[in-house]
């Protein structure tokens, strides 16, 4: 069965849209089928993340609207790595109810969905608490970042996601040495799953470059996706 796992933050620019690019395709390396949906009405950006805005035609709100099937609005990345865009326009046909139902007419051809949340607690962000098993909060080190990952975390409680994951991102050595992880995770309220660190290999990922298999950055990734698959991964570190 298709497992949905909604990447949030409530704040702009902390990488939810890198970790869905990034988490996805290590999970695909690991032989899972896996749809990337973008729920950033108005503002899509995984298409030109994973270059493939001039290829992505349909959307999921055409699906909704039963303007395509659903195979016309889904575009191939790469191997076991796939793409459904994110509407233009918002429509009160994009229900929590209709959104469900488009899902479940595509789980038996994925294992995951990663849906890449807006920033905000609106209608995008709601859509995805309708419907997933799962969310990934994501929070950078700062405590302005922390407030908003704990809000997100406590907005997608209330909708009754009981599997809560935290991801810290954006981890700098220098700048963030001494943080304590466990206040982090009390503050925030959700299991960990893991720490991406900041580097210029994911900046430069994220913006087309191939990057190394073996770059800390794919590595804490790959870490993360074995979490993700219920693997048992050892945490690295306690206290940063
Ligand atoms: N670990 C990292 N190291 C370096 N740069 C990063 C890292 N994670 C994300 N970035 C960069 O930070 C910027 C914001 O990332 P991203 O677009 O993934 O955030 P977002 O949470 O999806 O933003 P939005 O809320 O606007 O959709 C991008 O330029 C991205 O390349
Ligand atoms: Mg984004």
């Amino acid at each position: 069965m298709m497992k949905i796992i909604t990447v949030a933050s409530a704040k702009g620019g902390v990488g939810k849209s890198t970790f869905c690019c990034s988490a996805g395709k290590m999970l695909a390396h690991n032989g899972q089928r896996v749809l990337l949906v973008d729920m950033d009405i108005g503002v899509r950006s995984l298409d030109i993340l994973l270059g493939v805005a001039e290829k992505t035609v349909y959307n999921w709100g055409d699906v909704i609207k039963g303007n395509c099937e659903y195979r016309k609005a889904v575009t191939e990345i790469s191997n076991g790595l796939f793409l459904m865009a994110a509407p233009i326009d918002f429509s009160e046909e994009y229900s929590v109810e209709g959104f469900k139902a488009m899902l479940s007419s595509l789980e038996k051809d994925f294992d995951y969905a990663l849906l890449d949340a807006p920033a905000g607690l609106e209608s995008g962000f709601r859509l995805c608490g309708g419907v997933s098993d799962c969310c990934v909060v994501m929070s950078t080190p700062d405590p302005i970042s922390i407030r908003a990952a704990t809000y997100a975390a406590q907005n997608m409680r209330d909708m009754g996601i009981k599997s809560i994951r935290l991801v810290i991102n954006k981890f700098n050595k220098k700048l963030h040495k001494g943080i304590n992880v466990d206040e982090f995770i009390d503050t925030v309220g959700a299991r960990f799953l893991g720490v991406i660190p900041e580097s210029e290999e994911i900046y430069r990922f994220v913006n087309g470059e191939k990057i190394p298999y073996k770059s800390k950055g794919n590595q804490a990734f790959l870490r993360i996706s074995q979490r993700l698959e219920g693997k048992n991964v050892p945490f690295r570190v306690k206290n940063l």
